[in-house]
C-alpha cells in the first residue's frame, strides 16, 4: 500500500483493492484516516454490497434520516445531477449535523463524472480552530450552536412537522484524536444559543468565512471509480456544480457517530 500525504489535509492511498483487505491494511487505513481526515482511493470497483461492506471499517452504516436509499440498500443514497437549478450540496457543511449523533464518516463513490466541474472541496477544521484568535476561542468555548433539519426537509419535499433542532458545541473535540475542530456548518446552523440574534449572525458569518479559506482546502477532481472517505468530525465539504445538465452520479453512505462534545 502506498500513501501520499496531501496538504492541507487528505491522503491518497494506492496499490490496493478495497475488496481484498488484510487485517494490517485495515489498521493502516484507520490510522491514516485519523491522521489526515480525508482518504482518496482511485480506480475501485464497488457495487452497493461491496461499498456497504467496506464502510464497516468506519462504523455501522446509517440510513439517512430524510433521503431515501437505493433499492435493496437503504443506507446508500444516490446523488445525481438534476441540472444547475437543483444542486443540493453546494454549501459548506459536515453531514447530518441536525441529528443528536451525526455520522462519523461519509463514503462517496463516483459512478459517472462530468468532464468539467463537479469537484468536491474539503476544508480542514482542525486548522481553522487552531488559527482562531485566543479571545474568540475563550468567548465561544462553552457556547452551543443550534442546528436544524428544516432546509433538508424543504429540499426533499419532506413533512415540515418533522422539523427539529439540536444543539452542538461550536468547538468539537474529536473523540479519537483528542484534537479540537471548528464545528459550525452554514447549511444547518440557525443561531448561536444565548446570543442576541444580531451578534449571533455576525459571529456565525465570521466563522463561516474563516472556516472556508483557501489555505484549509483540498479540492478533488473526480474520476470514475474514486472512493473518498471523510471525517465529519474534523472536515467540512462543499460540492461544486459547474457541469450544467451533464451527468454526475455518486453513491453515498454514512457511518454511525456519537454526540459531539
Ligand atoms: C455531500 O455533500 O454529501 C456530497 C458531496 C458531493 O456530491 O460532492
Amino acid at each position: 500500500m502506498d500513501i501520499k500525504i496531501l496538504k492541507p489535509l487528505g491522503a491518497e492511498i494506492s496499490g490496493l483493492d478495497l475488496n481484498i483487505l488484510s487485517e494490517d491494511d485495515s489498521l493502516k487505513i484507520r490510522q491514516c484516516f485519523l491522521d489526515n481526515s480525508v482518504l482518496i482511493f482511485r480506480n475501485q470497483k464497488l457495487n452497493p454490497s461491496q461499498l456497504k461492506n467496506i464502510s464497516s471499517l468506519w462504523g455501522k452504516p446509517l440510513v439517512h434520516p430524510v433521503f431515501k436509499g437505493i433499492e435493496g440498500y437503504p443506507e446508500i443514497i444516490e446523488i445525481r445531477n438534476y441540472g444547475e437549478q437543483y444542486h443540493t450540496n453546494a454549501h459548506w457543511h459536515s453531514d447530518v449535523t441536525f441529528e443528536e449523533s451525526p455520522p462519523d464518516a461519509t463514503l462517496l463513490y463516483s459512478l459517472v463524472v462530468p468532464e468539467e466541474g463537479g469537484d468536491t472541496l474539503f476544508s480542514n477544521q482542525y486548522l481553522a480552530y487552531d488559527d482562531l484568535d485566543h479571545d474568540l476561542k475563550s468567548e465561544l468555548s462553552e457556547k452551543k450552536a443550534i442546528h436544524s433539519n428544516i432546509g433538508v426537509l424543504m429540499l426533499s419535499g419532506g413533512d415540515l412537522k418533522d422539523a427539529k433542532t439540536v444543539e452542538h458545541p461550536i468547538f468539537r473535540e474529536h473523540p479519537e484524536t483528542g484534537k479540537k475542530a471548528l464545528y459550525v456548518t452554514e447549511a444547518f446552523v440557525k443561531k448561536i444559543k444565548d446570543l442576541d440574534p444580531k451578534e449571533s449572525q455576525q459571529k456565525l458569518e465570521f466563522l463561516y468565512s474563516h472556516a472556508s479559506q483557501e489555505k484549509y482546502i483540498y479540492r478533488h477532481k473526480w474520476s470514475k471509480g474514486d472512493l473518498i472517505v471523510w471525517d465529519n468530525r474534523s472536515v467540512q465539504h462543499f460540492a461544486e456544480h459547474g457541469y450544467g445538465d451533464n451527468e454526475r452520479t455518486m453513491h453515498r453512505l454514512t457511518t454511525s457517530g456519537s454526540k459531539p462534545y
